[in-house]
């Protein structure tokens, strides 16, 4: 079956009960037992496994093209309980050169100290994440492609092979391109993570995680510690992603057109200095993404001439472009990445220019966008 009919489809017959064709909301924490340990369908209580989360599971599996799909309170939630699954303290992993913030500050400040070692590679290209592995040591190498809010590509088949030569599996967090535009699993990845926040939640009204896993063995590990450490989805939040998975491809091909337009403003703009996007030619990661995406997304940055002051202006002054943190909804947003979502990384390695701003650009009418961003540039 085809990506698009797996998305609309996969984990979703018609309801058994009522044929209720989309997949009712299972609001409830527990089940009736026909007598004790007698269960109906297999389920007990919800934090171990609800029927709504069960189909997104299911979906997020059929989407990614792996064996076991898994849904949770957030991506960061997500992250957390793959790590926690596949290292042990004393581990070593290596994390990408300029990871999303939040993914950075879950390594630093809270595996870091619970005994996991890591690194992070300095750059995007194979050389950088083969200098990065500890051979023996490495259990795992996270990768990001693109990278949050630098839009820097890595070559996930060249890093998988090297990953696993090195005894170690390689992660993907495909948040910012999601399953419609890439597809890490079938490139060689072994896990891949997402925030459904983002492009599969796609309307900004749910937090949400997931995780897609090759080896159904592995999926099974980290299910134990999905249920024993709890940190699921309630059963709305899942169906709110479940309907966002549905519109994915629509709304990528739209976001992907939109994004291309005002790439092209930009380049064209004499305030701005220097467009991060990894459709354009001359992108240092441009021919990778054009062998392993199907299209480059939605996300754009920028740099401003007049340093951080002129880029914060820039965010203020925008109207249609919402000043807001997070990225992948129908509604453009704008933020400066410094003060905003990567704040946390101030000071780091991983600390992103001064007079960086990030568009996630949208899918409304692309002419609105691109006189509400000549306005804010002035
Ligand atoms: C690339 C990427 N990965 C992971 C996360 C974390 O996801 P969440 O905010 O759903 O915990 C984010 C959030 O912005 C992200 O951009």
């Amino acid at each position: 079956m085809h990506f698009e009919t797996r998305a609309i489809h996969a984990g979703q017959e018609p309801d058994p009960l009522t044929g209720s064709v989309v997949p009712p909301i299972y609001q409830t924490s527990t089940y009736k037992q026909d007598g004790v340990g007698g269960l109906r369908g297999g389920y007990e209580y919800s934090r171990s496994a609800n029927p709504t989360r069960t189909a997104l599971e299911d979906c997020l599996a059929a989407i990614e093209g792996g064996a076991r799909g898994l849904a949770f309170a957030s991506g960061l939630a997500a992250e957390d309980t793959l790590a926690r699954t596949v290292c042990q303290p004393g581990d070593h992993v290596v994390v990408p050169g300029d990871a999303y913030g939040g993914t950075y500050r879950l390594f630093a400040q809270v595996l870091s100290p619970w005994g996991l070692e890591f690194t992070a590679a300095a750059g995007h290209d194979v050389e950088a994440f083969r200098a990065a592995v500890v051979p023996g040591r490495t259990k795992v190498v996270w990768v990001e492609t693109p990278t949050n809010p630098l839009l820097g590509i890595v070559d996930i088949g060249a890093v998988a092979a090297l990953t696993h030569e090195a005894g170690a599996i390689l992660v993907v967090d495909n948040t910012f391109a999601s399953p419609y535009l890439q597809q890490p699993l079938s490139l060689g990845a072994d896990a891949v993570v997402h925030s459904t926040t983002k492009y599969l939640g796609g309307h900004s009204d749910v937090i949400g995680g997931g995780l897609v896993l090759a080896d159904a063995d592995l999926g099974e590990r980290v299910a134990y510690l999905q249920n024993a450490a709890g940190s699921v989805p309630g059963p709305f939040d899942s169906w709110l992603v479940l309907r966002g998975i549905k519109t994915l491809g629509v709304r990528m091909d739209r976001h992907c057109e939109n994004a291309a337009r005002v790439v092209e403003l930009l380049l064209a703009h004499p305030k701005v200095l220097d467009v991060r996007y990894p459709g354009l030619p001359g992108h240092a990661g441009h021919e990778i993404a054009a062998k392993q995406m199907k299209a480059f997304g939605g996300m754009v940055s920028f740099r401003v001439e007049g340093g951080q002051a002129a880029a914060v202006e820039v965010c203020n002054r925008a109207r249609l472009f919402t000043l807001g943190e997070s990225l992948g909804g129908v509604e453009s947003l704008i933020e400066h990445p410094g003060l905003m979502t990567h704040a946390s990384v101030a000071g780091s390695p991983l600390e992103v220019p001064e007079d960086l701003v990030r568009l996630s650009v949208g899918i409304e009418t692309v002419d609105d966008l691109l006189e509400d961003l000549t306005q804010a540039l002035g």
